[in-house]
């Protein structure tokens, strides 16, 4: 190695880096001309073994090189990051005043933005959500909840059978059967919601819907009391109507809760009421393999089309059946 050597090193340095089209090609160069491998790399990594009288001067002119070699880098790099800038500048600029896509979001029905708001409620406390089929046989939509043979909800008028009528399938005129599945397929400590479709052989009108949907509660445990009824249904109602609204159990009759009650709320002035509830009947806990002097429960369930008409002011079931944008927007996306 000799000096002019050393100077060619640096030339040759300076002419690739000043070649370098792009920031690929410039790592490229300066792996060859300045890495480990480099010439200059070597050299200098030789230094150590130059006898005593030549370190300083070889020392000197190598080290001149590194700098130069150095700072031809650095230019040539900041040529291009400049350029590269400018060129997405360029490349990437956006037309602001050209016209948007006007195509709208998909979003989710109220009642399925109400029925996963108050899933997340329970869940949230540890419940689990349970979900039946929407044709379900009579014992399970009657018999198991001690509905009698002659009960009215019974008749043609009010529920809908499949034929041939002697297979005992109905559409579920509620939610109350999944409460019955529950219970023959788990052991207490139970803690379940079940939201879902439901039929009943009713006209479509303001109030009423042939098809709508409930959301059932069940607690089974040990010591469970109506003051654990109370105080589950109160957080909820607060959380669907708000931190003022107040609940009012009143006495009331259903064949699978005993004692039973109507859940009543005070909201916007008025008492309205919100849905059923109670202690389940004894009988349905026995029918369903669950020993009663250990177990006791409670249930309750309400309207999901009713609930979102109360907190909204909603006074025609129509807009929720009918899935007309202009009102289901104003529920927001949801998704
Ligand atoms: N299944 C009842 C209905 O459709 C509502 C109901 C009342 C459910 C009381 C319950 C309950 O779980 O305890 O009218």
């Amino acid at each position: 190695m000799n000096q002019g050597e050393v100077a060619q090193w640096v030339d040759q340095a300076r002419s690739a880096f000043a070649a370098a089209q792009d920031l690929d090609s410039l790592k490229a160069a300066r792996l060859a001309h300045a890495g480990d491998k480099s010439p200059i790399a070597l050299a200098s990594r030789s230094l150590g073994s130059l006898p005593a009288d030549q370190k300083a001067s070889v020392g000197k002119i190598i080290g001149e090189a590194k700098a130069a070699i150095a700072a031809a880098l650095d230019e040539a790099t900041a040529k291009l990051e400049r350029e590269q800038d400018e060129r997405v500048l360029r490349d990437e600029v956006v037309d602001i005043t050209l016209p948007v896509s006007r195509s709208h979001k998909g979003g989710l029905h109220p009642i399925t933005i109400i029925k996963n708001e108050i899933s997340d409620f329970f869940v949230e406390q540890g419940f689990s959500v349970a979900e039946g089929p929407e044709l379900e046989s009579g014992w399970l939509n009657f018999d198991a909840l001690n509905i009698p043979a002659d009960h009215p909800a019974r008749t043609m008028q009010d529920t809908f059978f499949i034929e041939p009528v002697e297979s005992g399938i109905v559409l579920r005129t509620h939610t109350s059967p999944v409460q019955i599945r529950t219970m023959l397929e788990n052991e207490p400590p139970i803690y379940v919601i079940c939201p879902g479709r439901t039929f009943r052989a009713d006209e479509l009108d303001a109030t009423h819907s042939p098809v709508f949907h409930q959301v059932e509660g069940l607690v089974i445990d040990k010591g469970i009391t109506m003051a654990h009824l109370k105080g589950t249904l109160d957080n909820f109602a607060r959380h669907m109507f708000g931190a003022d609204v107040t609940t009012r159990l009143r006495p009331s009759f259903f064949p699978f809760t005993e004692p039973s009650a109507e859940v009543d709320i005070f909201f916007n002035g008025r008492w309205i009421e919100w849905g059923g509830c109670g202690m389940v009947n004894p009988r349905v806990l026995a029918s369903c393999g669950i020993d009663t002097e250990i177990y006791s429960g409670f249930a309750f369930g309400m309207g999901l089309e009713r609930t979102l008409m109360v907190r909204h002011g909603i006074t025609d079931m129509h807009d929720i059946v009918e899935g007309d944008l202009r009102f289901t927007r104003q529920f927001g996306v949801g998704l």
